[in-house]
Parts: structure tokens; sequence; C-alpha cells
């Protein structure tokens, strides 16, 4: 089992490149199935999540080929319509190729992708507008079958902004005959990414990033060279490791746009943040200040994937944080792992209760998924000590290159294999 060896206290200095969006590269790329022309995806970060879906990819018979931060996949040459359930499992966000695949195809077959470590992530708003779609939808034995003739535009109210429902609305109705109208869409940067390339690509998106967006369908798309947008959780999780050991940071290839709605929380951490084109610097105080509430919200609010990242800050700041977890069921099992260290956190069902403690100390901690592994790193870069994050797997789903990044930042974090 993998595991980080961080040894804490040292303050960081440097600059550190912000990898390509991880919740972008896996929509485009499930994108390029209703493409069906060969696509050239750039600024694509290497992580296992990435991996899987070059695997579904390859299943449904798309050709892939893979250099560095480069994909290119030719989506012209679909022979599957259906994803095996050992690769739903291990990527449950797989999900994303339902739409495309009603958009290439007329049919898709999947196994529910069932829950995760952060909730039960049921995917009925996904089902309900492939419905709505004219898609004809069963769910017998564990397996979900799709099947349309063609896809017929319609009018979708969302009762949440799901953001993985929102992107397989568009995704299914790309290519439908009609025009698709979504009320309550999600607003995430990646959706406003996806729709870019998809634009790019010959489609007719309007509003995304707006709670109505609006999908004209057409014929057929076109090939492309894209590059995806920058990790703004990525981005925000460096913050953090800066904000916590009292150092100053530039953070590259960001748009700082999208960090809008963290900004005032490590402001009134004491954090002075100056961003200039693609680049913010972070200058953190010796001593952060807690910043109070924290309430997670679908974007503009704060997002959900930066509450373990924040936590681990107020874990050390001067006072107490109050932290509502608005948008996950499960989402504060690092709590109890971050307590191992000797923070003092008391979670109240959606509410955690953060009092500020002088130092943690460095443990043998377990992460227990993507955010909740990247925020016991940062809480073990400030910590008294060696902390060991065990089951680090969780980790590389999201981040490209953590260790390399934030030893160049002057961190000591290695990984054992
Ligand atoms: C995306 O997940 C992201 N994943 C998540 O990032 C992110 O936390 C989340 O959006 C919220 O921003 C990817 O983009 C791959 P949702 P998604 O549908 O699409 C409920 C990370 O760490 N819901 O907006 O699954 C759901 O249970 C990951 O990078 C339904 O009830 O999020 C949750 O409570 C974690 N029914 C809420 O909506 C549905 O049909 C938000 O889910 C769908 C969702």
């Amino acid at each position: 089992m993998s595991q980080y060896i961080i040894e804490g206290g040292k303050s960081l200095c440097g600059s550190v490149r912000v990898q390509g969006a991880k919740n972008s590269a896996l929509p485009i790329l499930a994108a390029c199935v209703a493409v069906g022309a060969p696509c050239v995806i750039h600024n694509c970060p290497e992580l296992s999540d990435i991996g899987c879906t070059i695997r579904i990819l390859r299943s449904l018979g798309c050709e892939v080929h893979r250099s560095a931060g480069t994909v290119s996949v030719d989506g012209s040459c679909i022979t599957d319509a259906s994803i095996d359930d050992a690769l739903m499992r291990e990527m449950r966000s797989s999900i994303i190729f339902l739409g495309a695949l009603l958009s290439a195809t007329g049919e898709a077959v999947m196994s529910a992708p069932g829950g995760c470590d952060i909730g039960l992530r049921p995917i009925d708003l996904h089902l309900a507008a492939m419905r709505k779609l004219g898609i004809k939808v069963t769910e017998r034995h564990g397996k979900i079958r799709c099947t349309c003739k063609r896809v017929r535009g319609n009018k979708i109210t969302l009762s949440f902004p799901s953001v993985g429902a929102t992107e397989n609305i568009i995704l299914a109705s790309v290519r439908a005959s009609g025009v698709t109208t979504i009320i309550n869409a999600a607003r995430e940067p990646e959706i406003v990414d996806l729709a870019m390339f998809l634009n790019s690509c010959g489609a007719r998106i309007s509003g995304a990033g707006e709670s109505t967006v609006i999908i004209e369908g057409v014929e057929r798309l076109r090939s492309v060279q894209y590059a995806i947008m920058p990790d703004r959780i990525a981005a925000c999780t460096y913050m953090s490791a800066a904000a916590v050991t009292g150092s100053s940071v530039i953070i590259e290839d960001v748009i700082p746009a999208h960090l809008v709605p963290v900004f005032s929380t490590y402001e009134q951490m004491g954090c002075r943040l100056e961003a200039a084109g693609s680049k913010i610097r972070i200058t953190a105080p010796k001593r952060l200040s807690a910043p109070e509430i924290i309430r997670t919200m679908p974007y503009p609010g704060f997002p959900t994937d930066c509450q373990a990242l924040v936590m681990s800050a107020a874990a050390v700041a001067d006072g107490v944080t109050f932290i509502n977890e608005n948008i996950f069921e499960n989402r504060f099992r690092h709590t109890s792992e971050l307590c191992r260290m000797g923070a003092d956190i008391r979670v109240y069902d959606k509410l955690a209760v953060v009092r500020g403690v002088e130092s943690l100390q460095g443990a043998c901690v377990n992460a227990t998924d993507l955010r909740a592994g990247a925020a016991l790193v940062v809480a073990g870069l400030c910590a008294e000590g060696v902390t060991t994050v065990n089951s680090i797997q969780y980790i590389d789903r999201g981040y490209d290159s953590l260790e390399e990044n934030l030893t160049s930042l002057g961190a000591r974090i290695r990984r054992n294999d």
C-alpha cells in the first residue's frame, strides 16, 4: 500500500504550476465519443482516473494515444455501447459516458455506479433527465440500459444543480433533434470548459456557467484540438499548503476568477492574495486566524472539494471555525484522522466545529478519499515530526505530481510504494 512520508515544519517558497482540471478532463474525454471524430486534448493531467477513462474509451472501440499531457481520441469507430462492471466500479464518475454514448449510438449499457466514500452518489437526476429526452431507461439487476432512435430535445428542470447531471444532459442533447433547455443547471467552471470544447467542435451551446443552459442539437461535430482548463481544486490545495506553513508561494497557470469562492476564506485567515494574469501569490501569516464560518455550496459558493483542504488550515488557526458540509453526506471522514494528529474537531451531522490548536503532531494516518488524503498531506506539512499518510492511491486519482511539486517548494515529502 503506497504511502507518503512527510517531515513537517518546513516553510515553502518558489512557484508551482497547476495541473489541468481532473473534473474537466473526465467529461471532455468522454465527450470525444459524442464528437465521433478524432480530437486532441492537451493539458490532460496524469491521474489514475484519466487512466481509467482511457481504458473505458478503448473498451468502447475508440483509438486512444497518450503522450505526456496530450491525449488523442478517435471516437469515430465505436464498436460497443456498454461499459463493463469492473471499470464502472473503478471510477463511479464513468456515468458521464451515458450521455456521450447516447449521442453517438442511441444506446448505453452500464452498471449503476454505486456510492463512494463521500456519499451515496445517486444518479436519479441523470436518469430522469434522460427520460425527458425521449430515452428509454431500464434499471434491472444492477444494470442501466438506455436506448433511443434519436435523442429529442426538451426542457429539463433540475431539482438540484448537479454537475454530473448537467454534463450528461449536455452530452446527450448536443446532437439531438431540437433544442434542450436546462433550468437550474450547475454553474461550475468545468461545465463551461465542456461547453467550450463542444462548441469548438461545432456544437451550439449557450448559457454554460449560468443557471439556464440551451443546447441546440446539431447533425454532426468535427475534430478539434483543445486544452483543458487549470484545476482550481489543485490550486486550492497548494494555497492551503502555503497557508499552514506560513509561506509565500506563487501558484501558476490558474484562472483567478475560478478561485474567487475561496479567496475570502484565505483572506479571513490572514493570508494576502495577489492575482496577476494566470498567477496568484499567496503570503501567509506566521499564525492563521480562524475563518469562522464555511458553508459548502454549488458554484459560485464555497466548493465542497475545498472543504477538507481548508479544514486542515482551520485546525491550526487561532480561533474556532464552523464548517457546514451541505453537498455530500459523508465528507467529514478526514476529521478523525486530523484528530489523530492532535486537531480538536467535533462533528455534529453536517457541522464540524474546529478549535484551532497551536500545532499538530505527526502521526500515521489513512487517506479515506481523494480530498481527505490531500488534506492530510497539508496537515503533515505543518505538523511537528513525521506524518505517514497511507492509502495514497486515493490521492493519485486527482493529483498529478503532488510530491514532486511540494518538494520543489521546499517540503520534505517522499513516496513509499
Ligand atoms: C462532481 O461530482 C465532481 N466530480 C465532484 O468532485 C464534486 O465534489 C461535485 O461535482 C460537486 O461539485 C466530477 O466532476 C468527476 P453532483 P458529481 O452531481 O457530478 C446529489 C472530487 O473530489 N445528486 O453535483 O457527482 C449528490 O448526491 C470530486 O474531485 C443527486 O441526489 O456531483 C450530491 O449530494 C468529488 N442525484 C449532490 O447532488 C443525482 O442524480 C452533488 O452532486 C446527482 C447528484
